[in-house]
């Protein structure tokens, strides 16, 4: 008997000759994948351009995704355009390296190391804190991507990097970002890819100085970036080369500030959406987080509701909406065949929302995550806003206290309210954030002399502020 052969997944409407979903997709990304699914199904295809781009949502067929990467589905060549930043490293190197590199990122993150990262986000937080006024107020999308470069610039690459080349280096960090494009070859002769070779060169010679004082004083230093400096293959036993040194910090620092600043910015606007939910964590932190208690590991296990919060945060506005894959072997997914020079993509926020796993899923309802309901629990890739499988966000468990503890120390400190009420995604090449959102605060008036009159002897009674 001929074996049935499998077809491609339906094409939705709307393509136009040549460009297919191109136009829509630019101006509407969100939009366009919401109307496959409802047209289509959870597999469809989109054409952008002549580039066959198989949409697939759902948790068994975002196992076939997960699982399938590295095999049949290319991580690597998918990101390429982020290749040209930060070179051979992580995911963006070939696999063999990818699986030499690896050890040496997750030693970084080992639970141990988390104790001091908590600490940095404390202070670094507190720090900022007590830079404000009494009354005031403040752009949230802004001031969390600042917020999130002091701390991964204190957390990952030391003490006293922030303040002797940090403002410098996110400047010219800027210019990286600004680069990233999916759809451009990366060497055209482009502005804004000169602007991006410039600022490499120039956070190079930034960063070899530091590198190089690390090498010749490393009992000096007890931190991230030293770790990743004393670091030695496993299977040679070989110290790491400078330049990939180099571009794994650049690589870290790149994943992590600006997908933590988008969904911080969330937590808290989220939130301040939805009182009677905000007022179950204000009373968790007015029990458990007074004013002066160390934020430490333990305390951020405690606040459950504010881990529903953030949770709730990653399945409604992931930052990272769009994961990608080349089809190096044909596959199949749904009942469709995927051919080979296909890509794939997983549209997060899409297939977060999808009833037959989360309730009501357009409502905000953190207690959807308490034990007896655990709605992310039924299906391990149900929940998929740091990714799935060999290559599950390394930073994970760091962004998610990052979240909480600003959320926190910020709650515990102020009365807010959100004067932008409705603020919406605000989509580009990189991570997803709020719209501008201005939010006004009030330092809780508890609080208000202790500060104003003796700033000094509150910071030393307020343990974030310990060396
Ligand atoms: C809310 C914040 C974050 C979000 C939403 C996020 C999301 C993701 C996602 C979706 C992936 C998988 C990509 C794919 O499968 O195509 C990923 C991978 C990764 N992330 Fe994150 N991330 C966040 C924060 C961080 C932080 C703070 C760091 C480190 C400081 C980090 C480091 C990494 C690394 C190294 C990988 C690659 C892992 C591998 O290939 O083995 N991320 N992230």
């Amino acid at each position: 008997m001929e074996a049935i052969q499998l077809s491609t997944p339906p094409v939705l409407s709307g393509a136009m000759p040549g460009i297919g979903h191109l136009i829509e997709f630019g101006r509407n990304r969100a939009g366009l994948l919401q109307r496959g699914l409802e047209e289509v199904g959870k597999v469809f295809t989109v054409k952008l351009g002549p580039q066959n781009v198989a949409v697939v949502m759902g948790p068994e067929n975002h196992r076939v995704f997960f699982m399938e990467t590295d095999k049949k589905l290319n991580i690597g060549t998918s990101y390429q355009f982020l290749r040209a930043i930060f070179g051979e490293v992580f995911f963006m190197a070939g696999h063999d390296v990818y699986l030499r590199q690896k050890p040496l990122i997750t030693q970084a993150f080992r639970r141990e190391k988390m104790v001091h990262y908590i600490s940095v986000m404390g202070r670094e937080v507190q720090e900022w804190l007590d830079s404000l006024d009494d009354e005031g107020e403040f752009e949230i999308v802004e001031t969390m991507g600042w917020l999130a470069q002091e701390i991964a610039g204190h957390a990952l690459m030391g003490d006293r990097f922030q303040e002797e080349i940090g403002r410098e280096f996110w400047d010219l960090y800027a210019d990286l970002s600004k680069s990233i494009d999916p759809i451009l070859p990366p060497n055209l002769p482009l502005p804004k890819f000169w602007r991006r070779d410039r600022a490499k060169e120039r956070m190079t010679q930034m960063l070899m100085p530091i590198l190089e004082e690390r090498r010749a004083h490393p009992e000096a230093y007890n931190d991230f970036l030293q770790d990743f400096v004393n670091a030695r293959y496993t299977d040679t036993d070989e110290p790491v080369e400078d330049e990939l040194l180099l571009n794994m910090m650049l690589g870290l620092m790149f994943a992590g500030h600006e997908t933590t600043a988008g969904q911080a910015a969330w937590n808290v606007i989220l939130l301040l959406q939805h009182p009677e939910y905000l007022e179950l964590v204000q009373e968790e932190i007015d029990r458990l987080a007074p004013y002066g208690q160390p934020v430490d590991g333990k305390l951020l296990h405690a606040l459950t509701h504010m881990g529903y919060a953030v949770t709730e945060t990653e399945r409604l506005r992931p930052s990272a909406d769009m994961l990608m894959r080349d089809v190096d072997e044909e596959i199949e997914v749904g009942g469709y065949r995927i051919p080979v020079g296909w890509k794939v993509q997983l549209a997060t926020e899409l297939a977060h929302r999808l009833p037959e796993l989360f309730d009501e899923p357009d409502y905000y309802d953190p207690l959807r995550f308490a034990p007896g309901r655990e709605e992310d629990k039924a299906d391990r890739f149900a929940l998929v806003g740091f990714g799935g499988g060999m290559h599950k966000c390394t930073g994970m468990n760091f962004a998610n206290n990052e979240i909480s503890v600003i959320t926190t120390l910020l709650l515990q400190q102020f009365d807010l309210e959100l004067v932008t009420r409705k603020p919406h995604v605000a989509r580009s090449t990189g991570a997803n954030r709020p719209s501008p959102t201005i939010i006004r605060y009030r330092r809780k008036p508890q609080l208000e002399l202790a500060v104003a009159a003796t700033p000094h002897e509150a910071a030393a009674g307020c343990p974030h502020h310990a060396a």
